[in-house]
């Protein structure tokens, strides 16, 4: 059994100007000590699909249709008093923009003493503290540092702080979107390889999410593709990267330097992303796809597998 199941996830925003079509059925599968990742351009629906798993949605978010399921259990049934188990210990998230989140009054260590007291209340102060040493170590942070203050940190431990205090009740999974985002290249690469030891060590299931495909195609086992609020794409990252289905992967792809290989000239995809107040009918990306055809213009394409574990939402895949 997958450790978290998302099957059709729809949700929508309510706003003055109409209904914000973010997500439209959405179905993915995590598996236990598995990184997936979900890659997209900006307002394609990743933060909305962690925060629905985390069912921290904005106010004005409805979930029309879908389930949630973590080890079998739905989520989307479960009441905030339940979800308050869930969230820290089963799932935790590094958000958005968490580097930021740091109280600047309160040393480091003790922040994440407070979210351990906050959460598990099986542990004494001492304990808390001893926990943090480990995590501390474990995420790459020199123990003596705990009683610094976040200014004294540089973007980079401050992020392992963040990872570790995603840590701190033993998580199954962690969900980390554009964790690396605002650092530079080689502090990226410091943390993504951390990561990938703390998914090993601990067999750790991860959610990345990031507009950049080189970070998912470097941390992920599997990727799936995100275009306006659909899963258009969902793969082996291997095959994903070298032998793409849809023509928005194939077109992402293009406008990316190269993974490895020749340099070759970049082509971005002609067109902007729709606005998710209205939609296209039928595919979302048809009005920019090189492919599309009438049937695409007119019917919503239905999910296809064309080899084992390898699916797309398109008519003419590879077409
Ligand atoms: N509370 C809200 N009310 C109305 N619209 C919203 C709300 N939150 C998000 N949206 C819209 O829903 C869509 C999906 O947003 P989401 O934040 O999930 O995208 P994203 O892929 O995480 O983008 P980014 O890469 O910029 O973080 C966007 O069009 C966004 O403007
Ligand atoms: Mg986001």
């Amino acid at each position: 059994m997958s450790l978290l199941e998302v099957d059709s996830l729809t949700v929508h925003y309510l706003t003055a100007k109409g209904k914000v079509h973010a997500l439209e059925e959405v179905s993915f599968d995590l598996k236990k000590g598995e990184a997936l990742g979900l890659v997209g351009e900006s307002g394609c629906g990743k933060t909305t699909v962690a925060m629905a798993i985390m069912k921290l949605l904005a106010p004005n978010a409805r979930v029309l249709s879908g389930k949630i399921l973590l080890r079998g259990e739905d989520l989307l049934r479960k009441g905030e008093e339940e979800m308050r188990k869930v969230r820290w210990k089963e799932v935790s998230m590094v958000f958005q923009s968490a580097m930021n989140a740091l109280n600047p009054v309160h040393r480091v260590g003790d922040q994440i003493v407070e979210a351990i007291l906050a959460h598990d209340g099986s542990f004494s102060e001492e304990e808390a503290q001893k926990r943090v040493s480990e995590l501390f170590a474990l995420v790459g942070l020199d123990p003596n540092r705990m009683r610094d203050y976040p200014h004294q940190y540089s973007g980079g431990m401050r992020q392992r702080a963040i990872i570790a205090m995603a840590l701190a009740c033993e998580p199954s999974l962690v969900i980390a979107d554009e964790p690396t985002t605002a650092l530079d290249v080689v502090v990226q690469d410091q943390i993504l390889g951390e990561m990938k030891r703390l998914q090993m060590d601990l067999h750790l299931s991860l959610l990345y999410i990031s507009h950049d495909i080189s970070i998912i195609a470097r941390a992920c086992d599997r990727m799936g593709v995100m275009y306006a609020g659909q899963l258009v794409e969902l793969g082996p990252t291997q095959k994903v990267l070298e032998a793409p289905l849809h023509p928005y992967t194939r077109g992402l792809l293009n406008s990316y330097p190269s993974l490895r290989g020749p340099k070759k000239r970049l082509r971005p995809i002609p067109g902007e992303p729709p606005n998710l107040w209205e939609p296209p009918e039928g595919c979302r990306f048809h009005p920019r796809c090189p492919r599309a055809s009438e049937i695409c213009r007119s019917s919503c394409p239905p999910v296809v597998s064309l080899e084992n574990g390898h699916f797309a939402r398109c008519h003419r895949p590879r077409s």
